[in-house]
């Protein structure tokens, strides 16, 4: 049976470009044997320049905007958006986010219909998002914050997110949860994390997921000791998927 690698590109897949050649000649020699699936912050169209400009593998799916597209062979899974607009209201929520001067808009290209995105100014300011959020609960509207890397704060339908749009892709792959797994390095891939299935957070992991790794330690998840792509090969041999 095949297995699923899932893993996030900037600063996991991607960042130590000899890692990522190491692990794409592994994979490579093993493709049959596996579902690749990029799952990233970024919109589908910088994730693909990513992909040629870093010589990465084509992936089987992609999961861009934070979860909130799916691509397969380049097209979109409509199914996945229309089950994500369920009470998803973009203009209110980003007229209210706007009001906030702490938080800067991120270019139109990093926006999608069910990703929000901002820079939070300064790291201390974060106590601006408690703010928003209360703002955001009064007026009982359905969303998620994800704030990553101390600086991006993606608000986004409370359905979608990286996690979420894998677990999709697992059931409709009929991979079981032993057999995939999940890699990544910030904020948002905590989701991801939280899906039952294996799990390696390479060593050169933001504060915030090696803050929520050590409140939720289980046997199905690893901090590896090594960094970037290396942190990828340590932890697929770890849970022996790369024989
Ligand atoms: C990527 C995206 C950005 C997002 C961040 C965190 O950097 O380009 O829009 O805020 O990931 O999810
Ligand atoms: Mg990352």
């Amino acid at each position: 049976m095949k297995y699923i690698l899932a893993t996030d590109l900037d600063n996991t897949l991607v960042g130590d470009d000899q890692a990522t050649k190491n692990l794409n000649q592994k994979l490579a020699a093993k493709r049959q044997e596996l579902y690749l699936i990029y799952a990233t912050g970024r919109s589908y169209s910088s994730a693909v320049e990513l992909m040629h400009k870093k010589q990465l593998l084509e992936p089987d799916y992609w999961v861009t905007g934070v979860g909130t597209e799916i691509y397969h062979q380049s097209q979109r899974n409509t199914f996945w958006e229309s089950k994500i607009s369920d009470q998803w209201e973009p203009q209110i929520i980003t007229s209210i986010a706007q009001s906030f001067k702490q938080l800067s808009p991120q270019s139109l290209r990093e926006q999608n219909p069910w990703k929000i995105s901002f820079y939070l100014n300064q790291p201390q300011n974060s106590d601006i998002l408690e703010e928003l959020k209360t703002q955001l609960n009064e007026l009982g509207l359905a969303y998620q914050m994800i704030f990553s890397s101390g600086r991006d704060v993606d608000i986004l339908p409370y359905n979608a997110n990286k996690g979420l749009a894998i677990t999709y892709l697992r059931k409709h792959l009929h991979i079981p949860v032993e057999l995939t797994l999940v890699c990544g390095d910030s904020g948002n891939d905590i989701h991801l994390f939280e899906q039952s299935t294996l799990g390696t957070i390479v060593n050169n992991a933001q504060p915030e997921l090696i803050n929520w790794y050590e409140c939720n330690l289980s046997p199905n998840l690893y901090w590896s000791n090594c960094s970037y792509a290396w942190g990828i090969i340590e932890g697929l041999q770890y849970f022996q998927l790369l024989k």
